[in-house]
């Protein structure tokens, strides 16, 4: 079934230089440079550009074609004067709110630009006076996000029209002063762009390849190759552990469950290690309460949770980061199966705590439950974080901007929204008030499955926090909203991979 050649990364490197105007003097396939909006004239690099080139930049600004608007480009073939066989000028736009958004977008399109062209290599001079409130780290990170992202492509099920895969390579040119910040941060964006393709890829894969066995499977590959040591528990390994509400969710289904380990052992054997929890039901049509069938083919994705913590945990293992980081993934089907979950029945979780299943498309919070327990119980974490396209509420709350996030610390919460904040993955944190849990009341069992119509996203964190101890750290995120793109674009984004590492990194920094 796969055709397509395998791709190699794009080879992504650093290099200094004092003076700007060195750059001019390389030759490259393609020297990229930044405009700022306003006083294009005031940036030293433009001027010398413009000298060079007997007036170039000028020229364009006369025709009003020089592109200044955030993410407007332009390239130019064969510049006179310049060592590069073309010059790209993409647009800065003004400042804005939000730089980090703002330098993303504009490196997006850079790269779409370049990438678009048949030139193999590039010089990218990340200076940008303009957008100078940005450290030149974080502004790496964004433009190797940005350079990933563009060059990614999943045509491994097409048979027919695929470009042959062009290796690329590209020299991000900073200033020696930046430079020991900047090719720190580069390994970091590296290997956070290899997990983010790896959360792509599993999303993207169709739910007949992407099972729980390809999960488990996915994860024992990563351990073959990497320092984390992988557990995998199969339909009796997860009876034994008394996963029952877990169990419950992939009845309805003839694809075994599997519930997946996996250990990145960092930091001192006495530390506790942050766990991170991934929703992975690798096919959700809703069980019994099944869903229309308007975009159902979207449901492929409801293992984005657990595609993360994939992602992650190789980003942990690429950066042999000096921390203990365990991830737990609950993979299954939502099916309606004669075996079903039936809408009415009672099950009993690994908490003890029994739960009326009033819908079974609710079934994320059920398999998450009895992980969070099992997580508490076994690793007594540092922090807990459960990962989760958990409610289509939170796509109404929050459209695909923000992942919602839910915490029971302040420290948590800020940590992981600075985090999603410097890295342009966000986040936006919303409220667990106790006032909420009423709305979870079952007359039968100790809680039900569904919330009802209001606040939907936050009955589903409320279910969740009901199987969290005062005694640890918490937070949900719930990226139903943010986990894909439906429409012509519609594919895996690999979030909030880049948005964990960050915060994971600079925990790691810190200690
Ligand atoms: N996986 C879905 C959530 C989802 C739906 C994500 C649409 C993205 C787009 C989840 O299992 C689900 O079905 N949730 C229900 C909960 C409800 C029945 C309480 C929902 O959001 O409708
Ligand atoms: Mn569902
Ligand atoms: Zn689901």
């Amino acid at each position: 079934m796969t055709h397509a050649p395998v791709k190699t990364p794009m080879d992504i490197q650093c290099l200094a230089a004092t003076d700007p105007v060195t750059w001019l003097e390389q030759p490259t396939d393609c020297l990229i440079l930044g405009v700022p909006e306003e006083n294009w004239q005031s940036v030293p690099l433009l001027q010398a550009v413009d000298l060079a080139t007997d007036g170039l930049l000028d020229r364009c600004c006369e025709r009003d074609e020089l592109p200044r608007r955030a993410g407007a480009t332009l390239m130019l073939h064969a510049p006179h004067g310049l060592q590069a066989q073309r010059l790209l000028l993409v647009g800065m736009g003004k400042p804005s709110a939000n730089i980090a958004t703002q330098v993303l977008a504009t490196a997006r399109a850079a790269a779409s630009a370049w990438l678009a062209s048949r030139a193999d290599s590039a010089i990218w001079v990340l200076e940008v006076p303009a957008l100078s409130a940005l450290p030149a780290a974080q502004c790496a990170a964004l433009t190797v996000r940005a350079l990933r992202e563009a060059d990614y492509r999943f045509d491994r099920y097409r048979s027919e029209g695929v470009p042959p895969p062009m290796r690329r390579s590209v020299v991000l040119a900073i200033d020696p002063e930046s430079e020991p910040a900047v090719s720190q941060t580069l390994a970091v964006a590296i290997a956070t762009a290899n997990g983010v393709e790896l959360a792509r890829d599993l999303g993207n894969a169709p739910g007949n390849v992407c099972t729980p066995t390809h999960l488990a499977d996915t994860a024992a590959i990563l351990a073959a190759r990497w320092p984390l040591d992988v557990e995998i528990f199969d339909q009796a390994g997860a009876e034994a552990l008394g996963m029952d509400a877990f169990l419950a969710v992939a009845k309805g289904s003839s694809e075994e469950p599997r519930v997946i380990v996996l250990h990145h052992r960092g930091g001192p054997a006495s530390q506790a290690p942050i766990a991170l929890v991934g929703k992975g039901v690798t096919f959700d049509a809703g069980g019994i309460s099944i869903k229309p069938s308007a975009a159902m083919d979207e449901m492929k994705y409801d293992m984005c949770g657990a595609a993360t913590v994939l992602g992650v945990m190789r980003a942990c293992a690429e950066l042999a980061l000096p921390l203990n980081v365990v991830g737990i993934i609950v993979a299954c089907e939502n099916m309606p199966g004669g075996n079903a979950l039936k809408p009415g029945d009672v099950i009993r979780s690994l908490s003890g705590k029994t739960i009326e299943v009033l819908n079974t498309d609710a079934e994320g919070r059920l398999a998450l439950c009895d992980a969070l327990i099992y997580a508490q119980r076994r690793f007594a974490p540092a922090a807990l974080i459960d990962i989760a396209t958990l409610t289509g509420a939170c796509v109404v709350a929050l459209g695909s901007v923000h992942s919602g996030l839910y915490a029971n610390r302040d420290a948590l919460a800020e940590a992981l929204l600075a985090a999603g904040r410097w890295c342009a993955d966000s986040a936006w944190r919303l409220p667990l008030d106790e006032e909420y849990q009423p709305l979870l009341k079952s007359t039968v069992a100790d809680l039900g499955n569904d919330g009802g119509r209001q606040a939907g996203s936050v009955t589903a964190a409320c279910f969740l926090s009901r199987f969290v101890g005062d005694n640890v750290a918490w937070a949900h995120l719930d990226i139903a909203g943010t986990a894909w793109k439906s429409g012509e674009h519609k594919g895996g984004t690999g979030r909030p991979v880049s948005l964990l590492v960050r915060y994971l990194s600079e925990l790691a920094a810190r200690d």
